[in-house]
């Protein structure tokens, strides 16, 4: 059976516990379930707790936007996937935010990714270039290392419900997603890396997602990409109507495909 599409709310570092369970009490209204499509809101650490008492499960599900590799000890001001299970369903690793203002390089994301997954959380991997490496034509190399390195302490078995998002870094934050072409090309070759390390069944399961300037009008063109199981949404997932119009171009795309 399909897997259903995913869309990702990702809030970054921005809204108080009040302002979030505001949010989340409008998108109720807004968001209808649908069978083929799953929501999940990723808030910061300090929502999570609360906002799991408040969303309807039929509806939503949790996701951190990061985590710690070691499950406990004397590490000030971290929080593990080890006492992030049973709260959160998935877990945001390797966003370019963190790679860029946190310095997180290729071998603890690869820690990261085998944390979670130890502590039963499933990843959604952040892979994408700069616009520099574009520039430089090094777009395939940087997606085959971080697409490699992250996967690299896993098993088959742990890549059933792997979630792989790309997001170019350069389209992060704008009003311009990367045009459908280039995500093809990307999540052509990504699901590839997969298959190179698992077979053909993990590059089959593997949902791949774009983030970068999702908003509602740019929904149908990315979702007819070939291989695009999803949406992870920053900016566009803080104002309810458009997260919600996000969440409804999703279902009518995969209605179109037969999939609704
Ligand atoms: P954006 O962010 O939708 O604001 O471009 C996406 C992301 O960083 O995950």
């Amino acid at each position: 059976m399909k897997k259903p599409k995913l869309v990702v709310a990702n809030w970054k570092m921005n809204l108080s516990v009040h302002q979030a369970s505001l949010l989340v009490n409008k998108l109720d209204k807004k968001v209808q379930p649908h069978r083929s499509v799953e929501v999940v809101l990723a808030p910061s650490y300090l929502c999570l707790q609360p906002l799991s008492h408040e969303i309807d499960r039929r509806k939503f599900r949790l996701a951190a936007q990061d985590g710690y590799p070691i499950d406990g000890g004397a590490y000030t001001g971290a929080i593990s996937f080890n006492q992030l299970r049973d709260l959160v369903h998935y877990a945001i690793i390797g966003h370019s935010e963190r790679r860029r203002y946190f310095n997180e390089g290729l071998e603890l994301v690869r820690d990261k990714m085998a944390s979670a997954v130890r502590n039963n959380i499933l990843p959604i991997l952040c892979v994408g270039e700069t616009w520099e490496e574009r520039n430089l034509k090094e777009t395939k190399i940087v997606l085959h290392d971080q697409v490699i390195t992250a996967l690299s302490n896993l098993t088959s078995e742990d890549m059933q419900d792997m979630v792989i998002a790309y997001e170019p870094v350069w389209a992060i934050g704008g009003h311009d997603p990367a045009k459908p072409e280039d995500i093809a090309r990307a999540v052509e070759w990504i699901r590839y890396q997969v298959k190179d390390l698992y077979g053909q069944k993990a590059a089959d399961n593997v949902r791949i997602l774009y983030g970068g300037s999702d908003e509602p009008e740019f929904v149908s063109s990315i979702m007819e990409v070939d291989g695009i199981d999803g949406l992870l949404v920053g900016h566009a997932s803080l104002d309810s109507q458009q997260f919600a119009d996000i969440i409804e171009g999703v279902y009518l795309s995969a209605l179109g495909r037969g999939e609704g």
